[in-house]
């Protein structure tokens, strides 16, 4: 079976899962099929390129999507989003000035990568992390922390939310995925990301073949800021013990920080996300990768690209980082 065959049954089989398009590629499942001239397809309406099919393909599906012409989107240029859902229309944003609720987000900056392909040295925040250390140390269980969180009155937020959001997934994961703060659907629920950013959350992570259940995702905060406003700087200061609390407990192997808030909080620092992107971070010892917010991306497509390098890089950290450490 030749790259094209493979890829063709690759896609065929997300067709029949269910799926209409490729996460954080701005092409659908039956448009790239089209190009490979599979029947059933919808066509695309733009001139076809099959025509450069001939090069060699490799056994990547995305090097065999480029060689038989589809083109990969680039930072440079917005590519379409395919799942109208995820699609504003009505909201066009040039990357280097795009405010987004209270993500606001730089233009991703000069790759961090050095021309060797070597990770430029990351951030060290604290040493180990050390189980018990912190100011929560009676609380010994994930549980515990989510009853405390939904008792605590050490900051105004509280008296306006409808719910705690403490966080939620498997406690033994090992990978750690940490937002901003509850929205709207969030407070409603009580549970994280479960808004139109956690759906996109949830198909970044099914891209590098992680279940959203295997995770366990939280937020700085733990409960809703007004408006989704910007927290507050007491209000980081009286959260963030639960979030040490819950990393102490949770010992991960890579923690993925979503958007400059949470970026800027763990690693305590004022550099763009676009600069901190695309390295690897310790945390009290724990690798930690940084990359936009979803919600940043549901308004800039463009950042679809290098949110799935880095996504992709928290997953091979994952990967050889050992278990238990
Ligand atoms: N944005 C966040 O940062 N966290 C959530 O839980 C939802 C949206
Ligand atoms: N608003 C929400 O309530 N949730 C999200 O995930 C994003 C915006």
């Amino acid at each position: 079976m030749d790259a094209r065959d493979r890829l063709r049954e690759y896609l065929e089989q997300r067709r029949e899962l269910g799926e209409s398009e490729f996460v954080l590629d701005g092409l659908s499942v039956d448009e790239a099929l089209s190009k490979l001239g599979v029947r059933g397809a919808t066509p695309e309406p733009d001139t076809p390129r099959n025509a450069r099919a001939s090069g060699p393909v490799s056994g990547d599906w995305r090097q065999a999507l480029r060689s038989v012409g589809v083109d990969q989107p680039t930072a440079a240029k917005e590519p379409a989003v395919s799942d109208p859902a995820l699609s504003d229309p009505a909201v066009s944003l040039p990357a280097a000035t795009a405010k987004i609720g209270r993500y606001e987000m730089p233009a991703p900056s000069e790759p961090s990568e050095s021309a060797s392909g070597e990770l430029k040295q990351g951030l060290v925040v604290g040493h180990t992390m050390e189980p018990g250390a912190g100011a929560l140390a009676n609380l010994d269980s994930i549980d515990a922390i989510a009853k405390a969180i939904a008792a605590c009155t050490s900051c105004g937020l509280h008296a306006g939310a409808k719910n705690p959001v403490p966080g939620e997934g498997n406690p033994h994961a090992g990978f750690v995925v940490v937002g901003e703060a509850p929205g709207a659907t969030e407070d409603e629920t009580g549970r994280p990301f479960v808004g139109a950013a956690g759906q996109l959350l949830t198909k970044i992570l099914a891209a590098v073949n992680l279940a959203r259940e295997e995770v366990f995702i939280c937020n700085v905060l733990k409960h809703r800021p007004p408006g989704n406003r910007n927290p507050a700087p007491e209000e980081i200061k009286a959260c963030s013990p639960f979030l040490l609390r819950q990393l102490e407990l949770l010992q991960p192997r890579v923690i993925l920080a979503l958007g400059t808030f949470a970026s800027q909080t763990l690693l305590q620092t004022t550099i763009p996300i676009g600069k901190l992107r695309g390295q690897v971070h310790r945390y009290y010892g724990v690798p930690l990768i940084v990359t936009y917010h979803p919600a940043a991306l549901l308004r800039n497509p463009s950042w679809k690209r290098p949110t799935w390098e880095d996504v992709q890089l928290a997953r091979r950290v994952f990967d050889s980082a050992p278990s238990g450490a």
